[in-house]
C-alpha cells in the first residue's frame, strides 16, 4: 500500500473510533508530564524571587515581579498555581506554600465591589477545598458566594461586573467565569437561589453578548431599573464590534462549565458554537495561539495572547470530554495543538527566565497600554490546569480499590488504621468515611461516639475531619459511589471528600477525648468526579 493510502486508512480508523465515542489520542502525555515537572522547577524560582515580600505575583515587567493584594482580580491565581502544583507533584511543599498564599487572599470573600470574587476565591480556596476537604475553606467559599450574590439585579437578571466607568450596569463576558462559585455554593449548602442567579446570568449572556457568528461583545450595558440593553462596547478589545481573544476564551470556558454543572443542552450548544468560531477563524495563526484580538489590524503584526490560548486549551479539553463523535475529536485536536505550541520554546519560558513565570507573550489590556507581551499569572494558571486536565484524561487509569474495615477503636495507640494507594499517573477524587454513630442505625452496639478521621502521606498529616455535619457534597458523593446514606442527625461521623495525587496514604480513625468503641473505615474512589 502506498504511504498516502496507508495514512488515509489510519486516519479513517481514528475518525471511525472518534465518531463512535469519546475523542482519543493522549499523544502528548509524555510532554505534558515533563511540562508539569518543568512548571514546578520554574515556580520554585518564582517563590524564591518573592521570598519575604507580601502579595501574589501577577506579572513580570522591567525586571520586577508585580505583586498584588487581595483586592486585585488576579490575586487568586498564584495560590491556584501552587495548589495545581501540589496536585501535579503530590509534594507537601506545594500544599504548604499554597495554604500560605491562600490565607493571604481571604478578605476577598467580603469584597462587594467587583464580580471578580469568583475568580479570586475559586482558584485559591476552591482548589484548596478540592484538594484538602478543609471545612474552613468551604466556609470562605460560601461567604464569597453570598457576597457575589449581592451584585445580582433581578431586573437585569445578571450580576453586575464593574462599579467604575460611565456605564449604568456593565456586564462583561468574563463574568461567566464567576458563575462556577455560585453553582458550587448551591450544591454545597448555600442557598438554591445561587444556582438560579447563575443560570439567569448565563441565559442573559447567551441572548445579549453573542453575535450571529458566535463571537461575543465584551461589555453589555443595561438599564438597571428595566433590564433593557443600553449599549454594547469593549473595554479591552480592539473595537466595539471586534472579537477580543480572551473574551472568546472566557465565553467558551464559561458555557462549558455551565453545561458541566447544569447539563442544559443550550449551554453545550453555545460552547460548541464558540469553539467553532475560534477553530475556523481565518485569522487564527497556524500555531493556534491567537492574536490579542481576532480583528486587530494585521500590520504591524499584532501581539499574541497566550492567556487566551491557555484558557481555550483548558476549556477545550473539558468540552471534548463532554461531547462525543467528530465534535469531541475536533475540540481535542485544537486543545492539543494549543498545548503543543504553549509547551514549545516559542511560548514557554526557559528555566529561570521570564521572572520565573511559565508562559511568555500574554496581552493584558492593549488599548489601556498595560501588560503587553508579558507573562500573566492567569495564563500560567489555565496552562497548568490544561496540563492537569490532559493528564487526568489520558494517564494510565489505575484505580484505587474501595476498602472497608471494621474494628474496635480504643484510647492511645488503639487507632484503626488502613492504607490506601492512589495508583496510575493522575490524581483521583476519593471519599473516606469513619463511621461510628451511623452504625447505630444497623443495630451495632458499642459504637465509637465521636470518630475523628486523619489522613497521612508518610508522616505528613494532609487532611482531617471530626464531624461531617451533613455536608451535601459528601452526601452526593456517597450516593454516586453507592455507599449507604448516613442519616444520623448530629453529623458526628467523620468524612473527607478530596482529590489525592498519586501515592500511598494512611487513614486513621481515633475517638475524640477518651471515647472508644466500634468504628467502620471506608474509602471509595469517586469515578464521576464532583466539580
Ligand atoms: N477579567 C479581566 C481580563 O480578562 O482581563
Amino acid at each position: 500500500m502506498p504511504p498516502s493510502k496507508r495514512w488515509s486508512g489510519i486516519a479513517f480508523l481514528l475518525l471511525a473510533a472518534a465518531a463512535a465515542g469519546r475523542a482519543q489520542t493522549g499523544a502528548l502525555l509524555p510532554e505534558v508530564n515533563a511540562a508539569i515537572a518543568a512548571a514546578a522547577v520554574q515556580t520554585t524560582g518564582l517563590l524564591a524571587r518573592i521570598e519575604g515580600r507580601t502579595g501574589q505575583p501577577r506579572t513580570w515587567q522591567n525586571g520586577q515581579v508585580t505583586l498584588v493584594g487581595p483586592s486585585d482580580w488576579t490575586c487568586g491565581f498564584f495560590p491556584g498555581v501552587l495548589w495545581l502544583l501540589y496536585e501535579g507533584t503530590g509534594e507537601a511543599r506545594w500544599r504548604d506554600a499554597a495554604a500560605r498564599a491562600t490565607a493571604q487572599v481571604e478578605s476577598a470573600k467580603n469584597n462587594r465591589g467587583t464580580h471578580d470574587v469568583g475568580f479570586m476565591l475559586n482558584c485559591s480556596f476552591g482548589q484548596g477545598y478540592r484538594l484538602t476537604g478543609a471545612a474552613a475553606y468551604r466556609e470562605v467559599l460560601l461567604t464569597g458566594a453570598a457576597t457575589l450574590a449581592t451584585r445580582f439585579n433581578a431586573n437585569v437578571g445578571a450580576i453586575r461586573s464593574w462599579d467604575f466607568g460611565t456605564w449604568r450596569y456593565p456586564v462583561i463576558i468574563d463574568n461567566l467565569m464567576n458563575l462556577e462559585l455560585m453553582l458550587w455554593s448551591a450544591r454545597a449548602g448555600g442557598p438554591s437561589t445561587h444556582a438560579t442567579i447563575a443560570t439567569s446570568h448565563a441565559d442573559r449572556a447567551r441572548a445579549d453578548h453573542y453575535r450571529a457568528d458566535a463571537s461575543s461583545w465584551h461589555v453589555v450595558d443595561y438599564e438597571p431599573t428595566t433590564g433593557v440593553v443600553r449599549g454594547k462596547s469593549t473595554h479591552q478589545g480592539f473595537s466595539a464590534d471586534s472579537a477580543w481573544a480572551r473574551g472568546q476564551a472566557w465565553g467558551l470556558y464559561g458555557f462549558t462549565l455551565m453545561y458541566r454543572e447544569t447539563r442544559r443542552p443550550e449551554y453545550l450548544e453555545q460552547a460548541g458554537r464558540i469553539a467553532n468560531f475560534v477553530a475556523q477563524h481565518a485569522r487564527l495563526p497556524t500555531d493556534k495561539v491567537p492574536y490579542w484580538d481576532f480583528d486587530a489590524p494585521a500590520t504591524p503584526t499584532p501581539p499574541r495572547d497566550t492567556s487566551a490560548a491557555a484558557i481555550l486549551a483548558s476549556a477545550l479539553i473539558e468540552l471534548s470530554g463532554l461531547t462525543t463523535g467528530a465534535a469531541a475529536q475536533q475540540h481535542l485536536t485544537l486543545a492539543e495543538q494549543l498545548l503543543r505550541s504553549l509547551m514549545s520554546p516559542a511560548y514557554r519560558a526557559a528555566p529561570g527566565e521570564n521572572g520565573n513565570f511559565l508562559l511568555l507573550h500574554g496581552t493584558g489590556n492593549l488599548p489601556g497600554g498595560s501588560e503587553i507581551d508579558v507573562p500573566l499569572i492567569y495564563g500560567d494558571y489555565y496552562y497548568l490546569e490544561a496540563l492537569l486536565r490532559y493528564r487526568a484524561r489520558f494517564a494510565e487509569p489505575a484505580r484505587l480499590l474501595n476498602l472497608s474495615s471494621r474494628a474496635f477503636v480504643g484510647t492511645a495507640d488503639q487507632v484503626l488504621i488502613a492504607g490506601l494507594v492512589v495508583g496510575g499517573g493522575a490524581s483521583r477524587q476519593v471519599l473516606i468515611r469513619a463511621l461510628g454513630p451511623a452504625l447505630g442505625a444497623f443495630g451495632v452496639a458499642g459504637t465509637l461516639n465521636d470518630p475523628r478521621l486523619r489522613l497521612f502521606r508518610g508522616s505528613d498529616l494532609i487532611a482531617e475531619n471530626d464531624n461531617w455535619s451533613g455536608d451535601p457534597l459528601i452526601a452526593e458523593a456517597a450516593r454516586r459511589v453507592g455507599a449507604f446514606a448516613v442519616t444520623e442527625p448530629a453529623g458526628r461521623d467523620a468524612m473527607l471528600l478530596l482529590t489525592l495525587p498519586p501515592g500511598a496514604y494512611t487513614a486513621q480513625v481515633s475517638g475524640l477525648g477518651t471515647g472508644q468503641g466500634v468504628a467502620l473505615l471506608e474509602a471509595y474512589e469517586v469515578r464521576e468526579t464532583l466539580p
